[in-house]
């Protein structure tokens, strides 16, 4: 008899088949340089180096031999599994990353869990990884945000504010997104089956809300680990790289 407890298998879907519009230039923001290496390197990195068991990177049909070569072969990243190709809107990428993962581990996925993650966001470090599982392995969900600075507005079409929520109650949602993984293949698996539940679908606890009974619960990740998403937020990421690399808070 096998006395030893099976270890659950975790996996990480790295996301970078967007096409950076807002950023605009000519090369994709997930690979401008920040410090001489591609955006994408740093949150590769990072799940390179935690706990995580296996990597699939989602990238444009154009990318896949830039992003094998360049990225996972030149620094290399052993725990990438594949390079796939990602789709139209964001959430067509993160279905074909949850497939890919489904492949790999061939069935033996009931107990699995999985962080998807924005590789526009580099600034993803070892104990935002550790707290978004902690709580998947505890509430199947975990989603990493932080609570708003600011006060938010409900604007009506026209632009007047329509309502003002309890600022202690709003947050500003990141990513990793960390779920059990028949959780989230089963609520992708029926939002992807009728075009009408895929309307305005911005991120996956948003498909974990709407298609399935589970609550999703947040955690803390930090300031600093922004979307890289306007050409202002380079200058604001390399700000973030210096204080890093020097230590100087
Ligand atoms: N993404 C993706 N596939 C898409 C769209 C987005 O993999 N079809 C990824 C992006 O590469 C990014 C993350 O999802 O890492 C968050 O998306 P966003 O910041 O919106 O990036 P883009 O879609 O590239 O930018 P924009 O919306 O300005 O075009
Ligand atoms: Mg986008």
């Amino acid at each position: 008899m096998d006395i030893c407890k099976k270890r659950v298998r975790t996996g990480a879907i790295v996301l970078a088949a967007g096409k950076g519009k807002r950023m605009g230039g000519d090369t994709r923001k997930q690979f401008l340089l920040l410090d001489g290496r591609p955006i994408l390197y740093y949150s590769l990195r990072c799940f390179e180096t935690s706990d995580i068991d296996d990597i699939i990177l989602v990238t444009g049909v154009d990318d896949v031999d830039y992003c094998q070569r360049e990225i996972v072969e030149a620094y290399g990243f052993r725990k990438v599994r594949a390079v796939v190709v990602g789709g139209k809107e964001r959430y067509h990428s993160v279905y074909e990353g949850l497939k890919a993962l489904g492949s790999l581990w061939n069935g033996n996925d009931a107990d699995g869990y999985v962080l998807i993650h924005d590789g526009a966001r580099p600034f993803i470090d070892l104990p935002i990884v550790e707290s978004a599982l902690e709580a998947a392995k505890k509430y199947r969900t975990g989603v990493v945000g932080m609570p708003v600075k600011d006060t938010i507005k409900i604007a009506d079409a026209d632009g007047f504010a329509l309502a003002t929520p309890k600022r202690s109650d709003t947050w500003l949602i990141q990513t990793p997104q960390s779920f059990l993984y028949p959780l989230i293949r089963e609520a992708y698996e029926k939002m992807m089956s009728r075009e009408e539940y895929q309307e305005g679908i911005t991120d996956d606890a948003m498909v974990v809300e709407t298609m399935t009974d589970c609550p999703v619960k947040l955690v803390e990740g930090s300031y600093e680990n922004i979307k890289v998403t306007t050409p202002e937020d380079m200058e604001v990421a390399m700000a973030i790289l210096n204080r890093r690399k020097t230590g100087i808070s």
